[in-house]
């Protein structure tokens, strides 16, 4: 189904299932611990044997010999794999850095050996009795020192509107202030993991990936056979955060264990392992200038970023809301690049606008103050209805202005005192702080398959993931609605790459556009039942009944000889060509600082969001929920240490990396505004699981400037920076 805008009125208005804050339809495997994740597909298949992987000691070099000797006379190895002996293996599209090295080491950690055994134990053990000799070279690790060759990343071209150097050195008054921000890791619960099997030239991977056609295509990059005979099965996600976009060794791994092994094998990530052996968000250096009015206009806004990659690989993009958020005649934004052989940096929740709001709202933040202007009335003063750079282009819909106005009237922001350093509550300096949110809805193609089931229920099949999200709950609702059956009728079955090709888990698209494609896979059957039933297309479906003047029918009658099946897939054309689409967001945040040691103790959060229907309230405010805690992360607690003499992240486990956890986080709030979006899809839906982390860590930044008068840069906002 091509997707026709403005989508009309259609059976997923009635709201009877979609829009309702539902418990998710998986919660009880779930909290019971009886969902299986990819390392506990125990019953798959029999016979199962363990690989642990061998990490590269350096950053960068050569590995001159290689010594298993010792290794394979431990107990329990059945086999070892090395670039040396794998055979000829190519590089996936998404990898920048390829996954296993040798001769070339790539970065600390790229792996050089997986021991396979017959237990985990023996595996780890001989692991450690793998020698490896090195050669290293050196290598650049520090950011700062490599920013000044830093060149234009390849498709990411300076975007330059008038005359940004003339009118901001016109403008009365002016900002230019740097911010940095860390290298951060995913940090998810489940480590990347798979189980391979082959059966002839067949290999299955039971495994742990956000993007399932993407990985069966880079599986067969990697291993140099055909797509086709690669199927990955990955229904339970326990998180992925753009960790899991993209195969990593694991998988790759796995499949050459099992194939020199002649069995089975299973490869866990071992957590310290997966901070330097997967991708993390690259840190960045911005420089933000914003010239303006006396009376607060923008007339020239200007953002550039610094962040470095492996080469061959791809900047942070942090300058994108840049170029959409507000107004101003002249405009610069632009993306530097820099050759780093730290880890391959890549993509983590909201990768560009997380990091670049942070800059971003923070200057504002400091341009209102300088302006002696509230910071949402700035705000408010030069919000756009067009895109910026390209004004023929409207916004879709673009309610951020509704967002700021309904989260300062709940958050008693009125009550704020604008003077830094005023508020005291005993030993605790207190501030309010606020922020725009922004990021971007993507349209994506998505494809599923509906089947009416003899007995009246509803299957739904397609390669869409649940990385925790709460995807098989909104799909189910999807079905139910466009099939009028309850919810507990519909079968969904998810991340086969057997199923048809979704949009996957990516970018925040995955709610939208994975049930669009259930959706127009629904119309389809609809169509199916109604002719089987003899009648006319304008039949309506609910109670589990079709119904058409006054003859109405079972449902289930119609599959009275056998299961009817469709399948389709949405899509969108030109769409995004047409329309900016992108969601809005207000974050508020409370915190008290220790007067005395620098603590920062966040109170309050309360976040407004603006995204098209909303398809649970439920699993959408605990994506936003636990967006706004990973946005608690960012401001105040993680940074990967680079060690820049040997070019690694140092913490790099859960011990070390610190993230927040329930005692920092005493209260949230979240608000949907009541929208529907007739250009996003037919489900008039966008997303929000990573609207929720656009913004937070400015607002929290602006809260502690609020409460002390002391204006941090540079993140983690830790006590050392306060004191
Ligand atoms: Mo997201 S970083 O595109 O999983």
């Amino acid at each position: 189904m091509k997707f026709e805008t403005p989508a009309g009125a259609n059976p997923i208005d009635r709201g009877k299932v979609v829009g309702r804050p539902l418990d998710r339809i998986d919660g009880k495997l779930k909290t019971t611990g009886t969902a299986p994740y990819a390392y506990e597909r125990h019953d798959v298949i029999p016979n199962q044997a363990y690989g642990h992987v061998v990490g590269a000691a350096i950053a960068k070099g050569r590995i001159v010999a290689i010594d298993l000797a010792e290794a394979k006379a431990a107990p329990g190895v059945l086999a070892i794999v090395t670039a040396g002996n794998a055979g000829k293996l190519g590089k996936g599209q998404m990898n920048t850095a390829r996954l296993i090295a040798g001769p070339e080491v790539e970065h600390y950690h790229q792996a050089v050996a997986l021991v396979v055994a017959e237990t985990f134990e023996q595996a780890r053990a001989a692991a450690h009795l793998v020698r490896v000799d090195y050669a290293r070279t050196k290598g650049a690790f520090d950011l700062a020192a490599a920013k000044d060759a830093a060149t234009m990343p390849k498709g990411d071209e300076d975007s330059l509107v008038g005359d940004f150097a003339g009118a901001f050195a016109a403008a009365p008054v002016q900002l230019d202030a740097e911010y940095r921000t860390p290298d951060e890791s995913h940090a998810m619960m489940e480590p990347h993991a798979s189980i391979a099997a082959w059966e002839g030239d067949r290999l299955t991977l039971w495994t742990s990936n956000q993007m399932i056609n993407w990985g069966k295509g880079d599986v067969a990059r990697n291993l140099g056979i055909a797509p086709e005979n690669v199927r990955l099965d990955s229904p339970y996600i326990g998180g992925g955060f753009g960790g899991k976009l993209f195969v990593r060794a694991d998988a790759v791994l796995a499949a050459l264990g099992a194939k020199a092994a002649g069995r089975p094998v299973k490869v866990a990530l071992a957590r310290p392992m997966m901070a330097n052996n997967t991708t993390h968000r690259p840190a960045t250096i911005q420089r933000i200038r914003i010239g303006a009015t006396k009376d607060g206009r923008i007339t020239a806004i200007g953002h550039e970023s610094w962040s470095g990659d492996l080469p061959g690989g791809g900047p942070e993009t942090a300058v994108q809301q840049t170029r959409l958020l507000y107004a101003g005649a002249n405009r610069m934004t632009r993306l530097r690049l820099a050759v780093l052989d730290l880890p391959e940096a890549n993509a983590m929740r909201a990768p560009g606008e997380a990091p670049g709001l942070m800059a971003l709202e923070v200057a504002i933040d400091e341009m209102a103050e300088k302006l002696g202007m509230d910071p949402i009335e700035f705000r408010i003063l030069n919000d756009t209805q067009v895109d910026p750079e390209k004004p023929e282009r409207p916004f879709s819909q673009r309610q951020l202005v509704a967002c700021l106005r309904q989260g300062a009237e709940r958050f008693g922001w009125s009550r704020r005192n604008a003077t830094p350093g005023a508020v005291r509550d005993g030993r605790w300096l207190v501030g309010m702080g606020v922020a725009a949110g922004f990021r971007n809805n993507l349209l994506q193609k998505s494809a599923a398959r509906v089947r009416l089931e003899t007995d009246g229920r509803v299957t739904v099949e397609t390669d869409m993931t649940d990385i925790g999200t709460g995807t098989y709950t909104i799909i189910a609702q999807t079905a139910a609605e466009m099939m009028g059956v309850d919810i507990g009728r519909v079968v969904v079955k998810l991340g086969d790459s057997d199923f048809p090709v979704s949009a996957g888990s990516g970018g925040q698209w995955g709610a939208n556009n994975a049930t669009a494609g259930v959706y127009a896979a629904c119309v389809k059957l609809r169509e199916a039942v109604a002719q089987k039933l003899g009648f006319n297309a304008d039949a309506d479906f609910a109670d589990g009944r079709v119904t058409s003047g006054n003859r109405s029918v079972p449902l289930a009658d119609a599959a009275r000889d056998g299961p009817i099946a469709a399948e389709d897939l949405i899509e969108y054309g030109d769409l995004h060509r047409k329309y900016q689409q992108s969601t809005f967001a207000s974050h508020f945040v409370e915190v008290g600082v220790d007067r005395f040691t620098g603590e920062t103790r966040v109170r309050r959060m309360l976040a407004v969001c603006a995204a098209g229907r909303i398809l649970n309230p439920k699993s959408a405010r605990s994506q936003v929920i636990g967006a706004m805690t990973m946005g608690v992360g960012a401001a105040l607690m993680e940074e990967l240490a680079v060690d820049k003499r040997f070019g690694f992240f140092v913490n790099h486990d859960l011990a070390g990396y610190e993230v927040p956890v329930h005692a920092d986080i005493p209260h949230q709030e979240v608000i949907f505004l009541d929208e529907v979006d007739p250009i996003s899809s037919p489900m008039k839906a966008k997303g929000v699981g990573e609207l929720g982390l656009c913004g937070v860590g400015a607002a929290i930044a602006n809260a502690i400037y609020n409460a002390t008068g002391v204006r941090v840069r540079d993140y983690p906002v830790t006590l050392d920076k306060l004191i």
